[in-house]
């Protein structure tokens, strides 16, 4: 299978380790990244791209776009993962549009497309016969969208409870267990690559909004936005907040939860006994899912960082490689 690799960043170059290191018997023949692209029919080495973008911070030569890629190159699933925009879903929206078009398959790691447009996507995706896939945009490496589809099908889904946001755990934990200023820890969270390009999407609450939009219109089928999601971020989460509540035994956690039944959509920072199963440590994300025949499932896992997000990515990958793609 041929595969069009749009965005280089710390997501892209996971997916590409992934390729080099791994047997996938995946063809790149187009790789885009924010300032130039490189387009090769019969396969491109993976390896020299992660070594010219090392060297140079570009991935191929100027002049050659994402979008003449993906309308130009030869290809059968599209890779979309550059960076979020959550109000219009662009560029992305405008990338995956063109890729549905020509009837590719589309896998992404980005929220804003998927948040802003869901069901036109999936309508152009249906008309063209193609997979829209997003499995990496909520929660990371936890299979969720799987787990979702099809390990929990046949359930009425009551609700679903989680740690959405990695960094904004990372930071609350980085707080309450080694006393780091909000600040410090949020820096960190930045350095090691799990904080979005405008971390304000993370601290905000903003990102775990998103992924909360994603899973109502997914998984009920709503029409859900940014704008009906009760939203509080941990900006405002102080250390003193954090050792008060360590004094009761417990901690506090950006908490996302939906529950259609009872018009809840909401994300909030709460405080939660320690011994909670949400409680988890670092960049961990924790979902919790309460259906009516399996009763409450919980997944946990990492919830940000490059090859945890590759894994998704990888896994929707290989999904439509096995059940979409006819072999020749
Ligand atoms: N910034 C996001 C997080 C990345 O920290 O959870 C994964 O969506």
């Amino acid at each position: 299978m041929r595969i069009a690799l749009i965005g280089f960043g710390s997501v892209g170059r996971g997916i590409a380790e992934a390729i080099v290191h791994k047997n996938l018997d995946l063809t790149v023949s187009g790789v885009a990244d924010s300032k130039s692209g490189i387009i090769d029919p019969a396969g491109i080495d993976m390896r020299a791209v992660l070594e010219r973008k090392r060297e140079t911070g570009m991935c191929g030569e100027e002049g050659i776009s994402a979008m003449e890629i993906i309308t130009s190159a030869d290809y059968d699933l599209l890779i979309e993962v550059t960076p979020t925009d959550a109000r219009t879903g662009e560029p992305a929206l405008g990338y995956i549009t063109a890729a549905l078009r020509r009837g590719k398959h589309v896998v992404t790691s980005n929220k804003g497309p998927i948040a802003c447009a869901y069901h036109a996507l999936r309508t152009l995706a249906d008309e063209h016969g193609v997979q829209l896939r997003y499995e990496a945009t909520v929660c990371g490496a936890i299979p969720i969208m799987q787990a979702l589809e099809n390990g929990l099908a046949g359930n009425d889904i009551r609700g679903i409870y989680g740690v959405f946001n990695g960094t904004c755990n990372y930071i609350l934990t980085r707080m309450a267990d080694e006393r780091l200023t909000y600040q410090q820890a949020l820096l960190e969270a930045r350095e090691l690559g799990y904080a979005e390009a405008d971390p304000t999407y993370d601290v905000k609450g903003i990102d775990a909004a998103i992924k909360l939009v994603i899973l109502a219109n997914t998984v009920w089928g709503l029409s859900t936005t940014l704008d009906d999601v009760d939203t509080t971020g941990i900006d405002a989460v102080t250390s003193d907040a954090l050792e008060l509540a360590e004094g009761q035994d417990c901690t506090i956690r950006l908490i996302g939860e939906i529950v259609p039944g009872k018009e809840i959509l909401r994300v909030s920072p709460r405080i939660i006994p320690k011994s909670h199963t949400l409680v988890v440590s670092g960049t961990l994300n924790a979902v919790m899912v309460d259906t009516d025949m399996a009763g409450k499932v919980t997944f946990i896992g990492k919830g940000a960082g490059s090859s945890e997000t590759a894994s998704a990515i990888i896994s929707d990958v290989l999904f439509i490689r096995d059940h979409h793609v006819k072999r020749t």
